[in-house]
């Protein structure tokens, strides 16, 4: 689904408007973005015809504006593929809580729902409602499965509201948000060509039939990389150890168990691969004899003779001509020391460090990074954001050595 944009949809921009009061800013978006040479095509829901006229939009961008499912001057009546195929980004300013809720349960109910469900681009979203209708846990647990879907939320500040309250839920301003627009387009296509391999999750190591050895790694930071790595323009491979996340569509998707499988899934795509981005937790030992069938209980204690797994990661930056590789490093103590030993132990450009206790299973980490020119730490933030500030490191990175 969020396959970054080609050449020809490069500057071209899918506005969505729905009803709020700050879709007044929306238009002010819509004139600093044609102004800078944007493609604005805007489509209104019902409810943001209420707040600002289509003229107005139409006047700004010099487009039609759309604001009906059922357009019979559409080509084939298919406005809704039509218009988002068009676009290199869909961004909804403002995105009221109701158009949250209808996108979160994938509900197609007007032209706008519609376009987004059936969009190949990424969809960016500018919330804006009352105070506490952002703070009603259905709101954010809509948003926490958009987040989950890839779909970048952006805002909403904290301020002065329409109705005389004060509190988080006000739209960006209008130069904010075309700003990030703007650099949204500049991202996508950073690493377009490249081929990006990223592992993530924890791998799971057999006992006997029923058990194994695992760990609490949830795969969020990898997915979010891989995501991040796709909104890059990257050609992104993702190599998964046992977790309960959607994988990002535009990825080539490989579930594995046990580290043995991941290395062996890891081999068969490292001569096509440019970046090499190592977050899975791979386990350290595996059990060296699996039993076939169910362990029986007994009074007598029980000795498991564990056996070091490959790893991965030295595996690959060994290679005769590695590819570009990231490491990362969940610590439980003394994290800058052990992290820059376990950079140049694991022999890689970039090694991402964190403390275990503060990342595992969590949505936010702070990040350190250790390379050539020292540390930078990436303060606290979410994981998908953490994921886009990494990705434009490596980027940096990676161009200064070839
Ligand atoms: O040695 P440690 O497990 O702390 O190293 C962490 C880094 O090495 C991570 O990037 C992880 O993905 C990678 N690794 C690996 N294979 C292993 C163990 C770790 O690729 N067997």
């Amino acid at each position: 689904m969020t396959s970054w944009p080609s050449a020809e949809s490069k500057k071209r921009l899918l506005l969505g408007v729905t009803g709020g009061v700050a879709a007044y800013k929306a238009a002010e978006l819509a004139r600093l973005l044609t102004q800078n040479g944007m493609h604005v095509q805007t489509v209104m829901t019902q409810a943001a015809c209420r707040f600002v006229g289509a003229v107005t939009f139409q006047s700004l961008t010099g487009n039609p504006v759309y604001t009906d499912l059922w357009d019979a001057n559409a080509a084939q009546n298919m406005a809704h593929i039509n218009l988002s195929r068009d676009a290199g980004l869909i961004l909804v300013a403002p995105a009221s809580a109701d158009f949250i809720a209808k996108l979160a349960h994938g509900m197609a109910d007007d032209l706008l729902t519609t376009l987004c469900l059936a969009r190949d681009c990424p969809l960016m979203i500018a919330p804006a409602m009352n105070r506490q209708m952002w703070e009603n846990p259905a709101t954010q647990r809509n948003l926490s499965r958009l987040r989950q879907d890839g779909i970048i939320i952006t805002g909403p500040a904290s301020g002065e509201q329409a109705c005389g309250e004060v509190g988080m839920g006000r739209m960006l301003e209008a130069a904010e948000l075309a700003e990030i627009v703007q650099a949204a387009f500049r991202t996508a296509t950073l690493l377009q060509g490249k081929n990006i391999l990223v592992t993530a999750g924890p791998t799971f190591e057999a006992i006997d039939a029923v058990r194994g050895i695992t760990n609490r790694s949830s795969g969020k930071m990898g997915y979010a990389v891989a995501r991040a790595a796709v909104e890059a323009g990257a050609a992104v491979t993702l190599i998964s150890g046992p977790v309960c996340l959607t994988p990002p569509a535009a990825a080539k998707f490989i579930p594995v168990t046990s580290a043995e499988d991941m290395l062996r899934a890891v081999q068969t795509e490292i001569a096509q691969t440019d970046i090499f981005i190592s977050v899975a937790a791979v386990a350290d030992y595996r059990v060296a004899h699996v039993s076939q069938q169910k362990i029986k209980k007994s009074a007598a204690n029980l000795a498991l003779e564990l056996v070091p797994t490959p790893d991965i990661l030295k595996t690959v930056s060994s290679l005769p001509k590695p590819p570009f590789c990231v490491g990362f490093a969940a610590e439980t103590e003394n994290l800058e020391k052990n992290a820059a030993m376990k950079r140049r132990k694991k022999n890689v450009p970039l090694l991402v460090a964190n403390l275990a206790q503060d990342a595992i299973g969590s949505d936010e980490s702070e990040l350190i990074l250790f390379d050539d020119t020292g540390q930078h730490i990436l303060p606290k933030a979410s994981k998908m954001e953490q994921a886009r500030r990494l990705i434009k490191h490596i980027h940096r990175l990676y161009s200064q050595q070839h």
